[in-house]
């Protein structure tokens, strides 16, 4: 009898979900029926209906394969990539119908880089990456060890870049000293031609490999100023200037998340078709969220603005009134993902010994900064718009906070009130 009162009063309280496991009502996803509380109450819903003998019970056979109704397993009827950037160069003119080629070769590099990263343990990709002698190369121009996909990586998005149109005239890679003109990746004095110049990280966060863990591609495209032909100057352009940026993450799933200055725009990789499908169009961040995504090994290091900041989400004296959630993977594609989806703030600040921090401007902070803005959040260098920065090289480190706008915001105001704090110190 107490085991009755028991169940019943579990099957009050889940009512909902058995609702919902059994499908009553509502057409959320079957496999719902599989958590461990829906699990619960299945149970004591079969204890309530079922005869007192339970030798009168069907024996158990073998486990059945879930089976998913047919309205559950139906491929969702998305717009594919190809069709949307059709979509958008006819809305906008002759100037987007560029971009639409160079979008396009970008969604191939993307998934071309994604079918490496899946097959780097595998096909013995990964590691640093070795010269024919067998010893490991130099170091980038980072000070950082290029691994081998990094390599395999950049010559996938310089191919891409140069060789897929007449659009870009000359690129400047994350991974290489200096800027080189199409004519030189290709070869070919042939693709002297185009209007554009872009950047990129060919593999973002290429450590988080060997661990089989997310990495990414960023990349950003530039005008050439009317008349000129690509120098370094080129290069040298603020990030409002910017037309287009995008990057792609290679995880759980392969997303491709793009702006063309009016909007972010996600597109995931279907893996039966191998084509990207519109899965998030307009993608708006949360106003506020509860992640916060910093390398906190680093905390000593940070100045004090930033400890500041970090001690008030921990202890819950946060303005924005939502309890903190500490997410940080490395790769920073993966992480501003998550802000970008959940809502909070990623940041790389600046240090004690390097003022400003890792991420490079041009490679990074501008592109993910565009997207984050276009989504209706905010990118910042704690003390202004990271996209107002006039780079002074193509390798310039910036520290960088991206995110929803209010905790973004709450950021800039540790910097304008504790300032003073590090001034005193020095
Ligand atoms: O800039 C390269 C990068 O790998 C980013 O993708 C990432 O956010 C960051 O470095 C991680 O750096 P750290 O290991 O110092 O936290």
């Amino acid at each position: 009898m107490t085991n009755m009162k028991i169940c019943l009063g579990v099957l009050l309280l889940l009512l909902p979900t058995i609702a919902t496991a059994f499908n009553i009502g509502s057409h959320h996803e079957v496999n719902r029926i599989s958590t461990p509380r829906n699990i619960a109450a299945v149970g004591c819903v079969t204890a309530l209906f079922s005869s007192q003998d339970p030798s009168s019970q069907q024996p158990t056979s073998e486990a059945t394969p879930v089976k998913l109704a047919r309205s559950q397993t139906r491929k969702k009827d998305l717009k594919t990539f190809a069709r949307y950037l059709e979509i958008e160069s006819w809305k906008r003119g002759s100037e987007a119908r560029d971009l639409e080629i160079v979008l396009r070769s970008m969604g191939d590099a993307c998934k071309q880089i994604s079918r490496i990263v899946q097959r780097a343990q595998t096909d013995d990709l990964y590691g640093a990456a070795v010269g024919v002698d067998g010893s490991p190369l130099d170091e980038n121009v980072q000070g950082e060890v290029q691994q081998k996909l990094d390599l395999v990586c950049n010559a996938i998005m310089l191919k891409q870049f140069c060789g897929s149109s007449n659009v870009i005239s000359a690129v400047a890679s994350e991974e290489e000293d200096s800027y080189r003109t199409c004519c030189d990746v290709m070869g070919n004095s042939a693709f002297a031609i185009g209007d554009y110049v872009a950047v990129f990280d060919p593999l973002d966060g290429s450590k988080n490999i060997d661990a089989s863990l997310p990495v990414g591609t960023i990349f950003g495209i530039y005008k050439c100023p009317p008349g000129t032909t690509p120098s370094e100057n080129t290069f040298l352009q603020k990030g409002n200037d910017m037309v287009a940026a995008g990057y792609c993450l290679y995880s759980a799933t392969t997303i491709l998340v793009l702006t063309m200055g009016a909007g972010t725009n996600g597109f995931t990789l279907d893996p039966d078709k191998g084509i990207f499908l519109h899965t998030h169009p307009d993608i708006r961040i949360p106003a506020a969220g509860p992640i916060y995504s910093f390398n906190e090994a680093n905390y000593r290091d940070f100045s004090s603005p930033v400890q500041q900041y970090l001690n008030g989400l921990k202890e819950g004296s946060s303005s924005i009134g939502i309890r903190s959630n500490a997410r940080y993977i490395g790769a920073l594609v993966a992480d501003v993902h998550n802000v970008l989806i959940n809502g909070g703030i990623y940041g790389y600040p600046g240090t004690r010994k390097n003022a400003n921090g890792k991420l490079r401007l041009l490679y990074e902070s501008n592109p993910m900064g565009m997207i984050i803005e276009q989504a209706g959040g905010a990118a910042s260098t704690g003390t202004g718009r990271i996209l107002d920065v006039q780079p002074t090289g193509i390798h310039m480190r910036i520290p960088t906070f991206l995110g929803s706008i209010e905790n973004v915001y709450e950021l800039d105001q540790f910097h304008q009130y504790y300032s003073d704090e590090d001034e005193d110190e020095t």
